[in-house]
């Protein structure tokens, strides 16, 4: 039995095939046992050849052929790999999986894979930006494969836009970042984890909103952590710049109403929920309808309280297990911990935000666990996506 991590790469038709050849060779020296896949229309630009000498694996090209004394055959691959990359992925191989079609070895592969499958289109721009194509896209990505964008510049036809096969260092890091998932223990299998994430705005007339400067990261790599662990995961996200995760169900609110709602709908149907969203607790008094005209004198506006979601959360917990965050500028335990009786929680996640290279917009975070039983996890800094994990092992018992 190969213990080696292993990424099956697809390689469909098109002029980038030859960049596969980067991919395949950055994952080798990476220690990873390649397999690859070729259609036939992706060896009328390359032969096998050069992929099978640096994969150093015999390359897959059509599903007939007698199985050899390694036995590569659909479902033997299918179940060996991994993560399962299509570089560069066609618009025909793309429709074929989005509409279930296997007649080849590289679509019957992908369709009895359970691996995670990350698609990196290249074609043409008006070929990608074709409605039928983004819509392909769109049913895949919400069933819970990955897509890397192409990039936009100058295409072997002479065209110009988004349709070039994504950098393939990006894409080597994005298929490790998904191998490192990939060995994660699906603790969370059967459980419904709710979550929110992002700010949420608060309108004073039809052109301004007052919001924050919550950009949703930490509550959208909670979503993919709890995701990647085996949970059915509801995202309930304020407005932001990320683009949804796939194989996650988002529901897009904007002011602190709709989040409650959201939230509400959702509470009674789940195990797990955190509340990792910064929600406004104000709203303006008296929204004007109308554009607000400027004056000589000041403008003062009246704020009025808004719901604290988190505490209606607590004041009708039932079997929830209730995780909120706590940011703070001072006395950061200390208001935590207060925050743990006022709302009910079971957990809370406090951090300092005065801090300028953790919290709000940053990659990275350095945080507290504080549970209502009176134990306190002081973590290093470290990225968001490492956090989620951490506070998962903690709601878990794990730590
Ligand atoms: N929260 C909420 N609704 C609000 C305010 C906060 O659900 N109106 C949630 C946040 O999502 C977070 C937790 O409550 O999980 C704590 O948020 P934080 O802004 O730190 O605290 P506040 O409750 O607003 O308290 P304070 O203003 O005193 O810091």
């Amino acid at each position: 039995m190969d213990t080696k991590k292993c990424v099956c790469i697809g390689v469909s038709g098109g002029i980038a095939v030859y960049k596969a050849l980067d991919i395949i060779s950055a994952l080798r020296k990476k220690d990873i046992d390649v397999r690859v896949i070729m259609t036939e229309a992706a060896t009328k630009f390359v032969t096998p050849l050069p992929f099978q000498s640096l994969s150093q694996n015999m390359v897959v090209t059509d599903m007939f052929a007698e199985p050899k004394a390694f036995e590569i055959q659909h479902i033997s691959l299918a179940k060996r790999a991994d993560v399962f990359l299509v570089a560069p992925a066609t618009a025909n191989i793309i429709g074929k999986v989005a509409n279930g079609i296997a007649d080849d070895m590289l679509s019957t592969t992908i369709m009895a894979t359970k691996a995670k499958v990350i698609f990196a289109p290249a074609m043409n721009t008006n070929m990608y930006e074709n409605k039928i194509v983004q819509e392909n896209i769109q049913k895949l990505k919400n069933l819970g494969y990955e897509f890397i964008e192409p990039d936009s510049g100058l295409l072997a036809c002479g065209d110009e836009g988004k349709g070039k096969l994504a950098k393939p260092s990006e894409i080597v890091e994005k298929v490790m970042e998904a191998l490192n998932n990939s060995s994660l223990e699906k603790d969370l299998i059967g459980k419904n984890v709710l979550i929110s994430a992002g700010p949420t705005n608060s309108s004073i007339d039809p052109v301004r909103f007052i919001t924050n400067r919550s950009t949703g990261k930490m509550g959208y790599f909670l979503a993919e952590e709890a995701r990647d662990r085996g949970a059915n995961v509801t995202l309930v996200s304020g407005p932001t710049n990320l683009n949804p995760p796939s194989g996650i169900k988002v529901i897009n609110v904007v002011t602190n109403e709709e989040m409650k709602n959201a939230i509400l709908d959702n509470y009674d149907n789940s195990d797990i929920v955190i509340k990792s969203a910064a929600v406004a607790d104000y709203k303006i008094k008296n929204y004007s309808n109308k554009k607000i005209k400027k004056d000589d004198g000041e403008l003062v506006l009246t704020f009025v309280r808004d719901n604290d979601i988190l505490k209606i959360l607590g004041d009708n917990k039932k079997h929830q297990i209730l995780v909120g965050f706590a940011a703070e500028s001072n006395d950061v335990v200390e208001n935590a911990k207060k925050k743990i009786v006022k709302k009910n929680l079971d957990f809370i996640v406090a951090n300092d935000i005065t801090s300028s290279d953790t919290g709000f917009a940053s990659d990275d975070n350095k945080v507290i666990i504080l549970s209502k039983d009176g134990k306190e996890i002081y973590l290093d800094k470290m990225n968001k996506r490492k956090v989620a994990s951490k506070i998962f092992d903690t709601i878990l018992r794990k730590r």
